[in-house]
């Protein structure tokens, strides 16, 4: 298996800092809008790395939480940091999800795993795993960095260099600005759209779809409350580019 750069202490310390603004803004609160909608009792999410978006999750929906990671020092942040009495953190080993039933979970998340994994029989090889606890007819959501707009410069992050077109899973280097004079450098994959549709499918899922959240897509307003809930407004190209893609996929 190849080596998760996330378990290393000072990565971890690093992206715990990351203020991941736009991750929430155009990723975690749309799939917060559909768990909003659907309802789900139990959620599972896959990768949770310090634990974020569990608590956020936590916080704001009726629902347990089984947060999962390969980094021991990811969940050892997560256990320190944002300890939820309806998160259970736990680590795990070989993608391998044997601690939970088969049929148990109402929605599943993987934000931000899949471009950290270099093989795509690993990647068929979770989605198969995250497809074999859901119930029938429940859903996964899939977030991570659109395979569109490597080389663009966000404001919080850019992924790949400029101008470069990736091959499929070729290495990238992706730079994530932790504070004004400190950068997050990490080493992830570029998956164009067909990993995701096809690994999708043949894990099992159906009706899958996608999206490009990008903040143009909000009102003059809804920018001006986003604005003072995070209080953040030094927007660059996420205004117009999409930096994520965000799939859903649905158990039959
Ligand atoms: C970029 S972080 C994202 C964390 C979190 N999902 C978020 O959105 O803030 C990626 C996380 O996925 C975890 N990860 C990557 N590949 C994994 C795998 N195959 N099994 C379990 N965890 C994995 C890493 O350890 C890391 O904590």
């Amino acid at each position: 298996m190849t080596k998760n750069l996330f378990k290393n202490e000072k990565v971890a310390d690093q992206f715990n800092q990351y203020n991941d603004v736009l991750e929430q803004v155009l990723g975690y609160d749309s799939i917060m809008s559909v768990f909003n909608q659907y309802k789900p009792r139990k959620i599972l999410d896959y990768g949770c790395g310090p634990g974020k978006v569990s608590l956020r999750f936590a916080e704001q929906l009726p629902c347990d939480i089984i947060a999962v990671d390969e980094s021991q020092k990811m969940i050892d942040i997560a256990k320190k940091e944002r300890k939820h009495r309806h998160i259970n953190y736990k680590i795990v080993k070989n993608d391998n999800l044997d601690f939970i039933k088969s049929g148990s979970i109402d929605g599943a998340i993987a934000s931000y795993v899949f471009i950290n994994n270099e093989s795509e029989q690993r990647i068929l090889a979770i989605m198969m795993e995250i497809y074999r606890v859901l119930k029938p007819k429940s859903r996964f959501l899939v977030l991570d960095t659109n395979p569109n707009a490597t080389g663009i410069p966000f404001s919080t992050f850019q992924n790949g260099i400029p101008g470069k077109k990736y091959n499929y899973g070729e290495k990238r280097v992706e730079t994530l600005t932790v504070s004004e004079n400190e950068n997050l450098i990490l080493h992830d994959f570029n998956w164009p759209n067909d990993m995701y549709e096809n690994n999708l499918k043949r894990a099992g899922f159906s009706e899958i779809s996608v999206s490009y959240p990008k903040l143009n897509d909000f009102t003059q307003d809804q920018i001006a409350r986003i604005e003072n809930k995070y209080h953040y407004n030094t927007w660059s190209n996420e205004k117009s580019v999409s930096p994520f893609i965000l799939y859903q996929a649905i158990k039959k």
